[in-house]
């Protein structure tokens, strides 16, 4: 396993954290409960924690598929940015039923 974690240069993390799982970004800051955010405002927090991050998700899988040639690989993240794109769509929708909404009054 260890000779595994050097083949994927990731020797400093098997000796930081053994085989745990430890959570953190791309440029190695952990995670923490500040990154989960809420303004309290149903619309203000779907733009803003929602469809920004499914968008800076599919200019990631962008990024990696300009990245590689490998048409396997591409064919895969290819998947995933489409994933990213339809739930961006679908917040966006639910954005457009709040604020038709908004005003009025709630029946249940
Ligand atoms: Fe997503």
């Amino acid at each position: 396993m260890v000779e595994d974690l050097k083949a994927v240069v990731l020797v400093s993390r098997y000796i930081a954290h053994d085989s745990v799982l430890f959570y953190e970004n791309a440029s190695g800051v952990p995670f923490t409960a500040a990154y989960i955010q809420a303004k309290g405002d149903t619309i203000a927090d779907l733009y803003e924690e929602n469809i920004a991050t499914e968008e800076k998700a599919r200019a990631t899988y962008q990024w990696l598929i300009d990245m590689t040639d490998d048409c396997d690989l591409q064919d895969s993240l290819k998947f995933l940015r489409e994933r990213e794109i339809i739930h961006s769509l679908r917040f966006c929708e639910t954005v457009e039923i709040l604020k038709n909404g908004r005003g009025k009054k709630k029946v249940f």
